[in-house]
């Protein structure tokens, strides 16, 4: 039983909150500062329930003597309604919660069950990621840094319903691995998890491709032919790159995710559906909705349950574990004793910018560990030359060490579009044409590849 710990001066408040809980908590109960502090330090509290206005200390110092502890419990603070200011300034301070008086017993009762769930994820997490994987991976994510704990939880909690989740992050930040945790983690493991990569298709498939068409819907049509929506029946089905999905078919999706029904192409009786939709994407929809790209319905009801994953820059505190993690992965694959990392190029690890973000960082290890089978520790001068050059252009000569067979067809793409967009005036749409391709995948490759 989780032990919640009532602190108010006034004795009818604090009985009757014992009445309404003590049938799911071990309860305490306080009446000024200096008694809930005692308590706060001698027992282990889950949830406080905290009245802002006590005598003797407020409840802002409370709050923040809280914050100082190892183990911190979730602070719902309990404010007058005139006095909000103070619940929004206690929020920041890290409350968990706030309610006003006079008191909606309803309330009062839903935000401490939603403490009470929020406190279970937790110790359901911790007790995954200690039992299942390893102390920080989850479903092979591997991460410590807060923003990646917290898109750990997020992925806890949206498992095992079926919500859409829209995930962003620039390249090479692990959406795809995030979109396969929520799948395996959650009752839908039992189904299928269909990857769609939407810029990779060309657009007069993509229909066809998504909903499948019925015998007959064009030449060539010679029999039904499922699309991803019914392959995914009863699991997830991915929409990777979702902002390269076309205005004409964004409708149709949309349709699909309000009704759980599409129409085959050729079709003339819609079908039923139980999928989950994951959509992925590394551009900002919220400009490509006020640029008329994207439809604003469409994204809201993709955007339900929004992951961010930051990019490697903004979570240094990974990278020591993130090459771990890749070492081990891939001596163990080449058979090689696991090496060390020397200090001197952790640094330089942990200095470098990352553009390419976890990608590039598992690509270096890989390629270092290729180069120079017999090291025993990884030094600086394993290190690739153009990330020394921290922020500067990079080094197009490499002449030391060969790139990634994927580095190389990117630094080939990247000249060739710069090619084209330099013959074309920088026109798109010429541009794609010299490349044989649609100026939507060009479009999408220099989002991409950071071609500007
Ligand atoms: N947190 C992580 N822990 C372990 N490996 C990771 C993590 N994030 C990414 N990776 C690895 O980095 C690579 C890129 O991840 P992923 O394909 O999921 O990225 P992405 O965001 O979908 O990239 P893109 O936008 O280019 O498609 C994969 O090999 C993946 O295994
Ligand atoms: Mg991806």
């Amino acid at each position: 039983m989780r032990t919640l710990l009532i602190v108010d001066d006034e004795r009818s408040v604090r009985e009757s909150f014992r009445m309404l809980f003590k049938n799911h908590f071990h309860i305490l109960l306080a009446e000024n500062g200096e008694e809930a502090l005692k308590s706060i330090h001698r027992e282990n509290i889950d949830i406080i329930l905290l009245d802002l206005l006590i005598p003797d200390l407020s409840g802002m110092e409370i709050l923040k003597e809280i914050k100082k502890m190892e183990y911190q419990p979730l602070v719902i603070v309990i404010t007058a309604v005139r006095s909000i200011k103070t619940a929004v300034e206690a929020m920041k301070l890290g409350a968990y919660d706030y309610i006003t008086k006079p008191f909606d017993i309803d309330e009062v009762r839903i935000v401490v069950e939603k403490a009470d769930t929020t406190l279970k994820l937790h110790e359901e997490l911790h007790f995954l990621r200690k039992e299942v994987t390893g102390k920080y991976s989850f479903h092979s994510l591997i991460g410590k840094s807060t923003p990646m704990e917290d898109v750990f939880s997020t992925i806890m909690k949206v498992a095992d319903n079926s919500t859409t989740v829209l995930i962003t992050g620039e390249s090479g930040t692990g959406k795809e691995l995030v979109a396969r945790a929520i799948h395996f983690q959650g009752e839908r493991k039992k189904g299928p998890f269909i990857p769609v990569h939407c810029a990779s298709i060309p657009e007069n498939l993509l229909e066809s491709e998504l909903f499948g068409y019925e015998k007959g819907a064009f030449t060539g049509a010679n029999r039904n032919k499922p699309g991803r929506f019914s392959l995914a029946e009863g699991g997830t089905l991915f929409l990777d790159e979702i902002g390269e999905m076309p205005f004409s078919l964004q409708s149709k999706l949309l349709r699909v995710l309000e009704e759980k029904e599409f129409m085959p192409v050729g079709a003339t009786r819609s079908k039923k559906v139980n999928v989950r939709i994951i959509a992925a994407t590394l551009r900002n929809l919220e400009t490509m909705v006020e640029e008329g790209s994207f439809r604003e319905d469409l994204y809201y009801r993709l955007n339900v349950v929004p992951i961010h994953l930051p990019p490697l820059r903004e979570r240094r505190e990974d990278i020591p574990l993130l090459t771990t993690h890749f070492l081990q992965k891939y001596c163990r694959e080449m058979h090689y004793p696991m090496k060390k990392v020397s200090p001197q190029a952790m640094e330089i690890f942990l200095n470098y910018t990352w553009p390419g973000n976890v990608r590039e960082l598992e690509n270096t290890i890989e390629r270092i560990i290729v180069l120079y089978p017999g090291a025993k520790e990884i030094i600086p001068t394993h290190i690739p030359k153009n990330m020394l050059l921290n922020n500067e252009k990079k080094d197009k000569k490499k002449d030391e060490g060969l790139p990634t067979l994927k580095e190389a067809i990117s630094n080939l793409e990247r000249e060739m579009i710069i090619e084209a967009l330099k013959r074309s005036g920088g026109v798109q749409a010429r541009a794609a044409k010299l490349l044989g391709t649609t100026r939507r995948i060009l479009r999408y490759k220099i989002e991409k590849l950071g071609i500007n």
